[in-house]
């Protein structure tokens, strides 16, 4: 859904290095009704571009998960922790996740999802208060009211391989995460 708050989003200007460099604002994906909502870090190279977050080698296997466990990418909301992209790719910093924050709460808020999967540590610590993703990996958590699921980033799982560790447990947590839809 478009509404006003993609429209004020799109003009932000925040993060001085972000907007440098950007292409555009990577609002996100909030199809009507999602009840899934999965959170990243940052829009990459190929996102900035088009604009819409998980297109490139870790979108194509989220998408890819998401059909296998049942529930198509169609269906889910997906969002970053920062809407727009580092330069080089690097970590956004704490102090530009702080900077989103107003607008990721906005975002959350209007899809008011049944559950929130985080994907890896920035994101899962932007939720949840832990030293280790480990710690909280694959545990349905309640947060202010939430359900929220930290998993490996598809990146991770990619590293690793098809039978990696990251992408075994990937594939079970986002089953788990529909199975509580
Ligand atoms: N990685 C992320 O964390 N987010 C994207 O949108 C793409 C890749
Ligand atoms: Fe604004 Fe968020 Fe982009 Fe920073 S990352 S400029 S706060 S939209």
């Amino acid at each position: 859904v478009s509404t006003e708050l993609d429209g004020r989003m799109r003009f932000c200007t925040r993060c001085p290095e972000l907007v440098a460099t950007r292409t555009q604002v990577v609002v996100g994906d909030r199809p009507a009704g999602a009840r899934l909502l999965v959170i990243g870090e940052a829009p990459g190279a190929q996102e900035d571009v088009v604009g819409r977050p998980f297109v490139g080698r870790s979108g194509q296997l989220l998408d890819a998960l998401l059909e296998e466990v049942g529930h198509p990418r169609h269906q889910v909301a997906v969002i970053n922790t920062v809407k727009c992209r580092p330069p080089a790719n690097r970590v956004p910093t704490s102090q530009e996740t702080a900077t989103c924050r107003d607008w990721t709460v906005a975002l959350i808020d209007s899809v008011d999802p049944r559950v929130t999967v985080t994907l890896g540590l920035s994101a899962t610590r932007w939720m949840v208060k832990t030293p280790t993703l480990s710690a909280v990996r694959g545990k349905a958590l309640e947060v202010d009211g939430r359900t929220v699921l930290p998993t490996y980033h598809p990146a991770a799982a990619l590293r690793g391989g098809p039978n990696g560790e990251a992408m075994v447990r990937l594939r079970e947590d986002l089953a788990l995460a529909v199975s509580l839809l």
